[in-house]
């Protein structure tokens, strides 16, 4: 029975009511200037150390308002929430994307998540006859299996390189070189991801981008190698603009580490970079409707937004990513990124002086984000991530054919929960 067919045989049997759920804590004021009051913008589960933003984010207060606000007004009336409210507030998510990216509004597209950037963006580029993509052994899913429907569509040519053997050696300049070593004339498109989620390991995308410019010296612009991100786990934690890494195209979800509402991510590309991808779901801007209903071919339409999918949104949820910009902004992007150092460098720290630990990791900030990965001797990661929970600390297994512990520490956390999560990762079981 479903729970239609549930809530129907409970009211004729003449249950009572069930007491009124539990009122939500009161909601926090605004103050995030202190760590304890970022702390407290998000109603995590209170006793356990939350060390997985870096899958799905839990919603700040700001957040969780905003989306209730729009929810509201959908649900009383959507054709005029929609038409009063629709354009000005994907201005403002817009306007705060650009700022945060150091980009223009007109080079953003808006979409669900990292995976549907990088579905659209390699599933829409134009390559020549003969052209390949080469991506590397260390990229997420979502970029093998973009580029695998790619190949298979379109019969590109895609190649894998290994950009290091062990990620805990990985160094920037054997990095750039196994890089440029795997370009060849015909290489149109590099697919690369800014921090390993199989290894925490983060890429030096500047001097990878100044190393590929130095190969585009000379090539026809319709050879030159465009340098595509995954960039979902430097996103909300690094300080740097986006748009100055170097980088043609960047994809990202903005409900990791930025805290912004859950399905929702930004595909930035260069201007003059965004001629080389045709889009593949149709648009709802208006212009382009309008040229449809015209019947012509629409001219107007900034790259980003022919690039954004159409159809219906959970708009409540697009339109809240403004307010996660403005809670990020609030923060302060380099307290945010010093804060999440600090912390991945004092779980580091203490996991190195734990005898049975391998970390995977990097220890240099250079080549290392929030993401830790690490090794326990003798056990099973899915082991030791299930006797983490029962210590209090939710972590998780890196899903990839080499499996790690991997912790992610972040703004919700203290440097007390980290030393707590060295304790309990010293103290497991023999
Ligand atoms: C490197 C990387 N990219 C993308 C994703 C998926 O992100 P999204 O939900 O934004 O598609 C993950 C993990 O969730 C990841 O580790």
């Amino acid at each position: 029975m479903g729970a239609a067919g549930y809530a129907a045989a409970k009211e004729l049997a003449g249950e009572p009511e069930p007491a009124a759920a539990p009122q939500p804590a009161e909601e926090p004021d605004d103050d995030v200037s202190t760590w304890e009051g970022v702390r407290r913008q998000f109603a995590l589960e209170p006793g356990r150390a939350h060390l997985t933003s870096f899958l799905l984010a839990s919603h700040p207060a700001s957040v969780r308002r905003a989306i209730e606000e729009h929810r509201k007004g959908l649900d009383a009336n959507p054709r005029d929430y929609l038409n009063e409210h629709e354009l000005p507030l994907e201005e403002e998510v817009l306007a705060a994307a650009a700022e945060y990216l150091g980009a223009a509004p007109e080079e953003i597209a808006l979409t669900d998540s990292t995976t549907m950037g990088l579905g659209l963006l390699y599933g829409g580029l134009r390559l020549g006859e003969g052209q390949e993509i080469v991506t590397t052994e260390h990229d997420f899913y979502a970029t093998h299996e973009a580029l695998r429907f790619r190949a298979e569509r379109s019969g590109a040519l895609v190649r894998r390189v290994r950009l290091y053997d062990e990620p805990e050696t990985a160094s920037e300049d054997g990095i750039v070189a196994a890089i440029v070593g795997a370009l060849r004339a015909s290489t149109r498109c590099l697919a690369l991801t800014w921090v390993h989620s199989s290894t925490g390991v983060k890429l030096p995308l500047r001097a990878i981008a100044d190393a590929v410019a130095g190969a585009n010296d000379g090539r026809d612009e319709r050879d030159r190698v465009l340098v595509c991100v995954d960039g979902v786990h430097g996103f909300g934690v690094e300080d740097v603009a986006v748009a100055e890494l170097g980088c043609d195209f960047f994809s990202s979800g903005c409900h990791k580490w930025l805290y912004g509402p859950r399905g929702t991510g930004v595909l930035w590309g260069r201007e003059e970079a965004w001629g080389e991808v045709a889009p593949t779901i149709p648009t709802f801007d208006g212009r382009s409707y309008l040229a449809w209903i015209e019947g012509r071919a629409p001219a107007d339409t900034p790259p980003g937004a022919a690039m954004t999918p159409g159809g219906f949104q959970s708009f409540e949820h697009r339109w809240a990513l403004a307010d996660a910009f403005a809670f990020h902004g609030r923060i302060g992007r380099s307290r945010v990124a010093e804060r999440t150092s600090a912390l991945a460098g004092q779980l580091k720290e203490g996991l190195a002086a734990v005898d049975r630990v391998r970390l995977k990791t990097p220890v240099a900030e250079a080549l290392s984000a929030g993401l830790v990965c690490l090794e326990v001797d003798g056990m099973d990661p899915r082991e030791v991530v299930g006797l983490l929970d029962a210590r209090g600390v939710v972590a998780s297994v890196t899903p990839y054919a080499t499996q790690y512990v991997r912790l992610g520490p972040s703004i919700v956390n203290t440097p007390a929960e980290i030393d707590e999560v060295v304790g309990a990762i010293s103290g497991l079981p023999r």
